[in-house]
């Protein structure tokens, strides 16, 4: 593994071992929404023996679970030593005997070929820094015929939001460089059709879906951006900007406060896609 792969790799698990403790915990809960409707588009079936990459605190996981019953089961892996834990913990004290969480990268699962009947990856895919590599990965170790599950966030931007947008920008030169990588972080239909089929899998879905979520108020928010990915942006920022764009970002957002709360609007994607029955063995990478 390269230098600059090792770096992004160490500060991704950091990220997020410090999200994990609040991670989907707090707020409007939309990663658990969205993995409601992930697991409700893959038609899952009582038995199968599946794969949730990336599993954070179980948004797809214990879904999941639930639905493949005694006869099934789930491995989730995450790359975060804290997000394992917690979820791990979690799984124990729901007693599912079916479920297991193991600390994994997505590059090198650490699984035999051919052993999965469905793979789910919530919000994870732009967050690999090489995703044919990933893909490949998901190809290899799951059945032919197997299905594969995908959520990612969309290009479409809350107008209402600009503003908040704008501050950000205006605090761009007080942000402390990290690792970075090529990957997108947004995604359009064609665009992740094609990533898909590219990858070789076949039957492909994608469809577009938003919802509007609302923060009670913008104390919440806050502490909604700091329980996800989103924190990166504040722990970038020296300390003395961020205690200017804290008190910055809370008027502009408390601005948005309706009757019922401040309303934010997502766009995702969610992705379905099949392994076909024979694959091209020059596009599965040996590990
Ligand atoms: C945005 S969270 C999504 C978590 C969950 N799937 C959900 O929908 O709430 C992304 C998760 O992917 C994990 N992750 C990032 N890179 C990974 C990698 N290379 N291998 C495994 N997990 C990874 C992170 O640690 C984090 O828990």
């Amino acid at each position: 593994m390269s230098e600059s792969d090792q770096n992004y790799k160490k500060y991704l698990s950091l990220l997020y071992d410090k999200a994990a403790p609040t991670y989907d915990r707090v707020g409007p809960r939309f990663f658990s929404y969205f993995g409601r409707r992930l697991v409700e588009m893959s038609g899952l079936h009582g038995g199968a023996f599946i794969l949730d990459v990336g599993c954070g605190r179980g948004a797809t996981l214990f879904l999941v679970a639930e639905r493949v019953g005694r006869s099934g089961s789930v491995i989730g892996v995450d790359l975060s030593q804290i997000m394992v834990q917690e979820t791990a913990r979690e799984i124990e004290h729901l007693g599912l005997g079916n479920a297991q969480v193991r600390h994994m990268d997505a590059k090198a699962l650490e699984f035999p070929d051919s052993c999965f009947d469905f793979i789910f990856c919530g919000f994870a895919l732009f967050l690999f820094s090489d995703l044919d590599q990933v893909l490949s990965e998901f190809l290899r170790v799951l059945k032919p015929k197997g299905m594969f599950l995908a959520s990612v966030f969309g290009k479409k931007l809350d107008k209402r939001w600009d503003g908040f947008r704008r501050l950000v920008r205006a605090y761009r030169n007080h942000l402390r460089p990290v690792p970075k990588v090529d990957t997108p972080t947004l995604f359009d239909v064609v665009q992740l059709e094609e990533i898909l089929s590219n990858a070789e899998f076949v039957n492909i879905k994608v469809v577009n879906e938003e919802k509007e979520f609302r923060y009670r108020d913008e104390k919440e928010w806050w502490a909604t951006e700091w329980s996800c990915g989103n924190r990166s942006l504040f722990e970038r920022m020296e300390p003395s900007a961020l205690e200017k764009f804290r008190e910055e970002a809370l008027e502009t957002v408390r601005g948005l406060k309706g009757e019922e709360g401040i309303p934010i609007l997502l766009q995702m994607l969610l992705a379905r896609a099949s392994k076909p029955q024979s694959v091209n063995r020059s596009i599965i990478h040996s590990s």
